[in-house]
């Protein structure tokens, strides 16, 4: 057993004094490129990582739900299973139980979608840096969902285990996420990235196999505060440019991401400055993801960096969500001996970037990249190379 399954198995006897049935991982995530696409229909290409969400876990007959956290500390949660399918599924309901109510907002949208879940232990203890945009909150749900899977002999597949999770992540704990990160920690696989179509859910593998460079995971440590207020904005704002798009043309196109690049000349001069900056960033970005699958798959490592490259500057220049930390570490990486690409990755305007860097000097680079944010942030950056891993739901 690893330290983190080790900490959830002793969080779990220190709880609940016995000993528990599963050991059980859901991973984190981060996105190669697709960026801010998965709530307008694009298509996304994130990987699971080795580092996520570990459970300790019981069944439990008596219809009681206890939940116990080595990371959070304090007393464990334990609601009845009665009791959590009598509330409503809005955050209000859902907020007392604080970190809680990621695991019990997926138990009840299980329980109301049909799945004959019931009562459980469980106590989780997390390897993501905390904050850091790796999808903590998603991990822990499609944890849960695999937890009562496994405890329940529930038939639970990874599409609709990321549908679950994400009602419960928009419903219960109130955050308007896109499916990108449920689909991921439910269903990615080791040494794969995922292409994922946001609209319709087809998805497909990609060997990632970066040959002799290594993806580095640099973590800007900025809290991401204004991001949950920010995040809001710009889906409203990508919902009006689609409004104002549909009543020009007199069309009912379903996302800003059903636009090819193409199309989008003609309806260039019918938005006002700044949506017509966030629409183009959606098409353009959806357009490089299928490019960037495409250069993977053919090992071409010099287009796929560029494309890093253009996606930050587009998220920077038209989508506005980088800000200084992100900013400054990606060009500290840029500057660097043989990196092909760097870009923010997440939400933004703070959390992690990633860099693809040659792995004979991956830990020169990292130096060089952390000393140069250092002096120019006044604080430290964290930066550790991406290893991928199997998700609970990964399809063969
Ligand atoms: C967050 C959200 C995702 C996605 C990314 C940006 O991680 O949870 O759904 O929108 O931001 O690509």
């Amino acid at each position: 057993m690893n330290e983190f399954e080790l900490a959830a198995k002793a969080c779990f006897d220190l709880h609940f004094g016995y000993e528990p049935e599963r050991i059980l991982f859901a991973p984190g995530r981060v996105n190669l490129i697709g960026e801010h696409i998965d709530y307008n229909g694009g298509r996304v290409l994130p990987c699971s990582l080795s580092i996520g969400t570990y459970a300790a876990a019981s069944r439990r007959d008596d219809g009681l739900i206890r939940l116990a956290s080595a990371d959070m500390g304090g007393e464990a949660v334990s609601v009845a299973f009665d009791e959590l399918m009598a509330l409503p599924h809005e955050p209000g309901a859902f907020g007392r139980f604080s970190w809680a109510a990621y695991p019990l907002g997926v138990a009840a949208k299980l329980a109301s979608a049909g799945y004959a879940a019931g009562g459980f232990d469980m106590a989780v203890s997390g390897s993501l840096p905390r904050g850091s945009g790796l999808s903590s909150s998603a991990s822990l749900e499609v944890l849960t969902c695999a937890v009562l899977a496994a405890l329940y002999d529930l038939e639970l597949d990874g599409v609709n285990a990321s549908k679950l999770s994400l009602a419960a992540e928009r419903d219960c704990a109130g955050v308007n996420c896109g499916i990108m990160d449920q689909f991921i920690c439910a269903v990615g696989r080791a040494d794969h990235a995922l292409l994922l179509d946001t609209h319709s859910l087809e998805h497909s593998y990609f060997p990632f196999d970066p040959g002799e460079y290594t993806l580095l995971i640099m973590n800007t440590k900025k809290p991401r505060r204004l991001a949950d207020s920010k995040y809001n904005e710009r889906r409203a704002e990508c919902e009006e440019a689609l409004r104002i798009i549909n009543t020009a043309l007199g069309e009912a196109r379903p996302c800003l991401c059903s636009i090819e690049p193409e199309e989008f000349e003609r309806v260039f001069g019918l938005l006002p400055p700044v949506l017509l900056k966030r629409a183009r960033h959606a098409v353009t970005e959806n357009a490089r993801t299928k490019l960037a699958a495409e250069f993977l798959s053919r090992g071409d490592m010099l287009r796929f960096g560029e494309l890093l490259n253009a996606s930050h500057d587009s998220l920077k220049n038209d989508y506005e969500v980088t800000g200084f930390e992100l900013d400054t570490i990606v060009e500290a990486a840029r500057r660097s001996e043989g990196v092909l690409g760097a870009r923010m990755t997440g939400a933004g305007f703070g959390g992690c970037a990633i860099a693809l860097a040659p792995s004979r000097l991956a830990e020169s680079i990292s130096e060089k990249i952390a000393a140069e944010y250092r002096e120019a942030v006044g604080y430290d950056c964290e930066i550790y190379s991406a290893k991928t891993a199997d998700a609970p739901f990964a399809e063969k």
